[in-house]
Formats: C-alpha cells, structure tokens, sequence
C-alpha cells in the first residue's frame, strides 16, 4: 500500500506555482491578485480565509481580503462582488461559502464573472467541464484529487471509478474529471441501491459524503484506490474522514490519509486557478 501524501504533493505544486507568479510580475510589473470576500463570522470560514490568504502570500500572490459583517446585504455584497469584477489587479474573486442565510449565494455567484470564478463554482466553468473543455476553472477539490492521481502516476482510462456524493462543489465535477479522463463512472448518493455492492467494485474509489469512517473494508476491492474527500469529526472528536483508515488500508493499493491527503490539496488548486486565471487575460 503507497500512502499519498498530499502535504508534499501540495508544497511541490505551490512551488511550482511561485515561479510561475514571478514570471507573471517581470512580464507586467503587478501581482497576480486574488480577492476573498468573507461575510460573516462563521469560525471555519475564518480558518479556511486565514490559510487562503497566507498560502497566496507565500507563493507571491497578492490577497484583497474583504472582511464584511454578518448583517451585510444583498445589495452591498453585490456592488462589492461587481467592483472586484471590474478590478484590473483582481485575477480572481472568491466569495467564501455558506454565505449567512437572508444572502443569495447562487445570485452572488453569478457576479462573478467567469473568468474570474476561480472557485469553479460558476454555471459556464460547469458547463465547460461537462463538454470536457479543459479551458475553464475547476473546483478545487476535485481537481487536487486528479492531481494526486496524475502526480502518483495513477491509470485512470478504462478503471472503473465510483465516486460518493453529488454536491456540485464535489461530487459532480469529480464525476466529470474522471469520465473526461476516460473512466466509467458511478455516482452513488443517499437513494443508491446496493451501495456496498457499487463501492466494491471500485478500482478507484471517492468518497465525499462527510460521515466519519464510513467506508469500511467489506466495501472495498483488493487492490483499490481509496480516496477520502471526507474531514469530519469521529466519535472520540479527533479528525477523521470517510474511510475507516485502519480497517481498509491494507486492502488498497493506494490511500489518502485525513489530515495529509486532498485536503493540503484544495489552496494549491485555488491558487493555480488563480495563476492560470492571470495568465489566461495577460
Ligand atoms: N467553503 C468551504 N469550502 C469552500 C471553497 O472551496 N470555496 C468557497 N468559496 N467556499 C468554501
């Protein structure tokens, strides 16, 4: 069993990014930039904003951070969202999500123009992956678990991929990567018949539902790629994902540990859409 280790396929990806945000600067003599906008208090947001903004600074990014309060409205995190829109420093634009419950967040994000949608949330970014354009944005998430495969030298074409979950940050968009890259593809969700019998016959297996150690080894195959996209809270409070880690590993041929696996990975994916996002206008 190869353990993947996302923190250093992370840090291989941000400093690969650095050279790249450096050339970018001596050609046109300003930063990549990338906005965050932040509404509310909601404490994991605050860590999830804290660690964007740090990684961008490392890699030679330069953040706008916008920190609005939790009463903010509609009409001003529009004009906020449609001011960045129009900032030629602005590369791309990150509303962080869940937004407070009196705001429309699908309204929000389509203000985003999609140029600079570098969340990939957007419905023309979504629209590019499923006509498998490889031109678009695509949410982070999903795209580090293809950079784990490729970078892992992983076969993806012909495998028989199943992926837990159908939420259009995850799920989906993981769904189209793998079929784009000539999977066959099974999405499973909460209505799944016989959803231990699908998950068993993975050759690579996603799990993105968010129940801690769900996946255990009857489920599955001998020699399987296991994937956690799950971080949850177990039930002796610690840190855990998807997969019961202990119970399965020994079953695959790779696996992603939580913490270390595709979570190091989603900054690295944010800020390469950010640096392709600034390379694509120049
Ligand atoms: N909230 C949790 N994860 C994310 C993410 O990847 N992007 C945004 N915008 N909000 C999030």
């Amino acid at each position: 069993m190869t353990l993947i280790d996302g923190k250093a396929v992370s840090a291989q990806v941000r400093a690969e990014l650095k050279v790249r945000a450096q050339a970018f600067e001596a050609a046109h003599n300003k930063k990549i930039g990338l906005a965050v906008v932040l509404i509310g208090e909601d404490p994991a947001s605050m860590v999830y904003v804290r660690n964007k903004i740090r990684e961008c600074e490392e890699v030679g990014i330069r953040s706008f951070a916008h920190y609005l309060p939790a009463d903010t409205s509609m009409k001003q995190a529009l004009s906020l969202v449609r001011a960045l829109a129009e900032d030629d420093n602005v590369h791309g634009i990150l509303v962080q999500l869940p937004l407070p419950s009196h705001l429309d967040a699908e309204v929000l994000l389509r203000a985003i123009p999609h140029e600079k949608d570098v969340d990939g949330f957007g419905a023309e970014n979504l629209g590019l992956l499923a006509q498998n354009h490889a031109s678009g944005c695509v949410s982070c998430t999903p795209a580090g678990v293809m950079e784990l495969l490729h970078r892992y030298n992983i076969p993806v074409r012909g495998k028989r991929a199943v992926v837990l979950g159908r939420s259009n940050v995850v799920g989906r968009p993981m769904a189209m990567l793998l079929l784009n890259e000539d999977a066959t593809v099974t999405v499973c969700h909460s209505h799944t018949a016989q959803l231990k019998e699908e998950c068993a016959r993975a050759d690579i297996l996603v799990s993105a539902i968010g129940k801690p150690k769900f996946i255990t080894a009857e489920m599955v195959k001998d020699g399987a790629v296991v994937i956690d996209v799950g971080i949850n809270r177990g039930a002796d409070g610690k840190l855990c994902g998807d997969v019961d880690f202990e119970n399965v590993k020994d079953k695959c041929s790779f696996i992603t540990p939580v913490p270390g696996g595709v979570g190091p990975m989603t900054i690295a994916m944010l800020l390469s859409n950010t640096v392709k996002a600034a390379e694509r206008v120049s």
